[in-house]
């Protein structure tokens, strides 16, 4: 029997409850969805489980949700009781009667100037990651933390949606600057449209995250891979502070160029969505550093000049509820 289940309450786009069901699948958990917003209306694929408040009250419920007083999840407990780990709208978060219902609430603690919210996949991706397993971690550092922060390189990410994302993930977690190699061809130069949605799963318009085209490792003594198919240590008892942090997508080929050290993020279900693995490790690195406020606004440890600036999205071709139903 599972541990847990994960539900999600009234999220509304269904490339997000796609994500779901794939957070579900990486940690083998049930997955269902209180559908208050019409999920099932846009749906196209087999029938989605349903759930209702009657339902979930028969269990604990945890609440994935960043409000006040919510504890953090990288020290929250999973109660007993199977209970449901609940994640919230695209844009309202998870409903009041259901947040009132929830025996515990749980935050991702985030520390991004702009943005303080993960796509919900994500969340669930990170709030499962930790509250599922994740046995053993380091204890984070407390002092000098920005200047322990990793470079981060995302390398080939085949998604724009799934870079966009991990992007923003990486955003709120405070990183000012992300290397991105795009040998895929998704992020840079890409046809407008592409470009737009790309730059919406960011959430490009709240967050002042530079993107820069890089794919060398050029001047980092460590070079940590993080990946579930890369041989080494579960990535919460690797030192990832202080290294170049390279994710790479592993449904694209994973990353051939040099490293000292590999981290492995371990799923119990199995899997490799890009959002979702670079998530775990991103919440992972930041949670090492014990999440610390950016210092100063700077151009980080990548070298190159040709650096291009998320812009915000194009307002003919992507209305303001697309955007925030990301
Ligand atoms: C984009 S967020 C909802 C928007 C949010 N209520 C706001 O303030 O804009 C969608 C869902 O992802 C989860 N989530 C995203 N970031 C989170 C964080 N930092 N801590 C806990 N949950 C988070 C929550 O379940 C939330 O309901």
């Amino acid at each position: 029997m599972s541990r847990a289940d994960l539900v999600g309450d009234g999220v509304e786009n269904p490339a997000n409850a796609r994500a779901l069901l794939d957070v579900a699948a990486m940690f083998g958990v049930p997955c269902r969805f209180r559908d208050t917003r019409d999920l099932a209306g846009r749906w196209h694929g087999e029938p989605l489980a349903g759930t209702d408040l009657g339902e979930l009250r028969a269990r604990p419920i945890v609440a994935v949700e960043n409000t006040p007083g919510a504890e953090s999840v990288f020290t929250a407990r999973l109660p007993a009781g199977r209970p449901s780990i609940v994640v919230g709208n695209e844009r309202r978060g998870i409903r009041p009667d259901l947040l009132a219902a929830a025996g515990s609430s749980v935050q991702i603690p985030t520390s991004g100037r702009g943005i303080n919210t993960l796509n919900v996949a994500a969340a669930a991706a990170v709030a499962m990651y930790y509250l599922l397993g994740a046995t053993g971690r380091r204890s984070p550092r407390s002092s000098r933390a920005e200047a322990r922060r990793p470079a981060v390189l995302l390398a080939g990410p085949g998604d724009h949606v799934e870079a966009g994302s991990a992007l923003r993930t990486a955003a709120a977690f405070g990183w000012q600057t992300v290397g991105l190699d795009d040998r895929e061809k998704v992020w840079f130069g890409t046809p407008r449209p592409v470009r737009t949605e790309g730059r919406a799963a960011a959430r490009s318009h709240r967050n002042p995250l530079r993107v820069v085209p890089d794919g060398s490792v050029d001047g980092h003594r460590r070079v940590i891979v993080a990946g579930t198919r890369v041989a080494g240590p579960p990535v919460h008892r690797v030192d990832l502070t202080g290294a170049l942090l390279v994710i790479p997508d592993e449904e694209t080929g994973g990353y051939a160029g040099g490293a000292t050290g590999f981290a492995r993020v371990e799923l119990p279900g199995g899997g490799c969505r890009y959002r979702l693995v670079a998530s775990i490790v991103l919440a992972e690195a930041a949670r090492q550093l014990g999440i610390r406020p950016p210092a100063r606004p700077g151009r980080g440890p990548f070298a190159h000049e040709s650096t291009l600036a998320l812009t915000p999205p194009d307002a003919d071709l992507v209305t303001p509820s697309e955007l925030r139903a990301y």
